[in-house]
């Protein structure tokens, strides 16, 4: 990779980040062009795009339209899980659009204001992104499988003006209703929105207005039937687009910002350059729209490059069965598409030989892009097999917004290395760094670090909260944001993610923490302390298993199996069922360091069976020995 289109984009990235993105942004419509690309006056903060102004919603919509891609589909909902399937066409958007931008202006709702947005894989849950954003609102999307203890932290700390839910979300076999849950997040959250807008789906009707709230409850198509469609209205390319939280090891989450003018100008180069989509290509994301995934290359990367985008509200399996994707990929007529590895360990598992495949036409499929979570070489192997086209694996994080290291198909396709994201994209310094900041050599592994400056679209700071966006990523290493993933580069410069350092979770690639499982079961009245631990997991990568240590007088041999029940349910009820807690175990002691610290990282590796490492602060070492067969039998 000495010479070639990708390593003069690289090298010229980071030698001359203002040249190299300001040619970038020429694909974004400004209002007012940047008077500075890369502001970089308060290390170790960073700005780009300063003094521009623009409209994200513009170029996503309005610019399309007048340059006659009205008629071209911008959606097409395919919804196994209520047997429909809708293309909405460019022209059409933006009407609803324009028109649910008006009805949020109607209700007050101007720049700057936040808007937590519940919903499930439906086209109003992209209309409501893109009105946010026509006028400058902020929106925040909260996944619809997190229940009401992690939707109250959300709403506490975004204090939205206005919360958008639907009256339901379809799961296999179940309809999971969401107005009950945003009661219960309201009543425990001390900050109160204006209104809450409730979207009625025909599988369940929620109760609206019945109740005697301090804020209105409006039902959505009663407010849009009635409203005037709003303009665009510029913001600063500084200005937030949204706020996204995302888990940490705490369980309050973190609320990373996007910024306008940098996320536009990355993402659209990224799906060009990365994932080689150009405008009218038809692209398909399994992933949420509650999920960073969801956001950029559901919603916003493929509206930018005026490109098509399947919103697919279904599995992989079970809507009805390992055959799902390969359909939408055939009816749509899908050029590539993106989602989590665990998603084709699922088909794998339900079609080991690929036998649903061979009924579809997957002539259109050119690539295949995983990420979210490690991709492990059996899966890559078994998907290149069968499927016949690259599958590439790309690594990144809430926080940067698009991928950090991949192999880029538009840019330069280059051999890809199964375990391996491949390699660092333009934008993105990243280093391997030992404890004590020094560089290690190739095939040596360490903590991933990126250097400052980080690439346009990435997180300019935390919600409200500078001194935690500095105390979490910066604080680490001077001038080095810190990922929180180990790993290693080769001799190649390939990138080799393995795992988290820290005791952040990812399930099924959903990021989860464990500290709002944990506070979900130390909240049982019988509970004296608990700990939770990710174990590995052949379909979900990894799940989590709690250990809770009872309080003096509980008879764990008379109640244990009752508590044990009572404390999954707790789980499911507080952060979701979509934490996928299964094994709560009652223990005697749980290790801990001299300090205190609670040794979950030991406990992991026993769980996974791995050779233990226990510091030499451990408090009292022969815990390990009770713990031992507790936690071993579970694999
Ligand atoms: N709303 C409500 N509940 C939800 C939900 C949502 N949006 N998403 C998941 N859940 C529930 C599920 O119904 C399930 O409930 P159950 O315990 O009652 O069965 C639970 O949360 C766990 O869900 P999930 O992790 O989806 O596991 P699963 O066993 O139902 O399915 C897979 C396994 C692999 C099919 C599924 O995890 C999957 O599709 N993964 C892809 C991951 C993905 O898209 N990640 C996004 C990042 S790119
Ligand atoms: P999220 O912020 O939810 O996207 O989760 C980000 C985390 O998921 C990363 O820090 C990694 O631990 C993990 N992750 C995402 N993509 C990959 C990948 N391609 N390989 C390995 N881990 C990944």
């Amino acid at each position: 990779m000495s010479d070639g289109a990708y390593s003069t984009a690289y090298e010229r990235s980071l030698d001359d980040p203002e040249g190299f993105w300001s040619e970038a942004a020429q694909a974004i419509e400004w209002s007012t062009p940047p008077t500075r690309v890369l502001d970089g006056d308060h290390p170790p903060f960073y700005r780009w795009f300063r003094g521009g102004r623009l409209n994200t919603c513009f170029n996503a919509l309005d610019r399309h339209v007048r340059d006659g891609r009205g008629d071209q589909a911008a959606i097409i909902h395919d919804s196994p899980v209520t047997g429909t399937t809708q293309t909405i066409t460019y022209a059409s958007l933006l009407d609803q659009v324009s028109r649910f931008a008006g009805a949020l202006a109607s209700l007050g709702v101007s720049k700057g204001d936040r808007v937590v947005v519940y919903l499930p894989m439906i086209p109003e849950a992209v209309v409501a992104m893109l009105a946010c954003a026509r006028i400058g609102a902020v929106h925040s999307v909260v996944f619809g499988g997190f229940a009401p203890a992690e939707l109250a932290a959300r709403i506490e700390d975004a204090e939205p003006t206005v919360v958008l839910a639907a009256s339901c979300g379809i799961e296999p076999g179940r309809v999971v209703e969401y107005k009950p849950m945003l009661d219960a997040a309201l009543d425990r959250s001390t900050h109160k929105p204006e209104s809450v807008i409730v979207l009625q789906r025909e599988q369940c009707h929620a109760a609206v207005g019945e109740r005697d709230t301090d804020w209105e409850e409006l039902d959505w198509a009663e407010l849009v039937a009635d409203a005037e469609p709003a303009d665009c209205v510029d913001v600063e390319a500084t200005d937030p687009l949204y706020i996204l939280y995302t888990s940490g090891t705490t369980g309050r989450p973190k609320g990373i910002v996007r910024d306008n003018g940098g996320h536009a100008v990355a993402l659209r180069w990224s799906m060009g350059n990365i994932f080689g989509i150009g405008p009218g290509d038809v692209w398909f994301t399994a992933s949420d729209v509650g999920w960073v995934v969801g956001h950029s290359y559901i919603v916003y990367a493929p509206l930018l490059t005026g490109a098509t985008s399947v919103l697919y509200e279904g599995k992989p399996v079970g809507t009805p069965d390992a055959s799902a994707f390969w359909r939408v990929v055939s009816e749509h007529r899908v050029t590539a598409m993106f989602t989590a590895p665990t998603a084709y360990r699922a088909i794998k598992r339900d079609d080991p030989d690929g036998r649903l495949m061979a009924a579809y036409d997957l002539s259109t499929l050119q690539t295949v892009f995983l990420a979210g979570e490690r991709l492990d070489p059996d899966t890559h192997a078994w998907a290149t097999e069968r499927l016949g086209v690259p599958v590439v694996d790309n690594w990144w994080q809430t926080e940067t917004g698009w991928p950090i290291a991949s192999n880029l198909r538009g840019l330069q396709p280059m051999p890809i290395k199964p375990g391996s994201a491949s390699v660092p994209v333009p934008g993105y310094a990243v280093r391997v760094l030992s404890p004590t900041g020094q560089e290690v050599p190739a095939g040596e592994e360490g903590a991933i670090c990126l250097r400052l400056p980080m690439p346009p679209g990435t997180l300019p700071t935390l919600w409200n909260d500078d001194e935690r966006y500095v105390a979490s990523y910066l604080s680490a290493y001077d001038g080095y944001y810190l990922t929180g993933d180990g790993g290693m580069i080769d001799e190649d410069g390939y990138l080799f993610v393995m795992g988290r350092t820290d005791d952040v979770l990812n399930v099924a690639g959903h990021r989860l923490s464990t500290g709002s499982i944990e506070a979900a079961l130390a909240g049982h009245p019988d509970v004296a302390e608990c700990a939770v631990i990710g174990v590995a997991d052949d379909l979900k990568g990894q799940v989590p298993r709690g250990l809770v240590v009872l309080k003096a007088g509980v008879d764990a041999a008379a109640h244990g199996d009752r508590l044990r029940a009572e404390l999954v349910q707790r789980v499911r009820d507080e952060v979701g069922a979509v934490a996928s807690l299964r094994q709560v175990d009652v223990v005697a002691a749980l290790p801990k360091t001299r300090s205190g610290k609670i040794l979950r990282k030991t406990m992991r590796e026993i769980a996974d069976g791995k050779t233990p490492t226990i510091p030499g602060t451990i408090e009292d070492a022969s815990v390990f020995e009770a713990l031992g067969p507790v936690l071993r039998p579970a694999r």
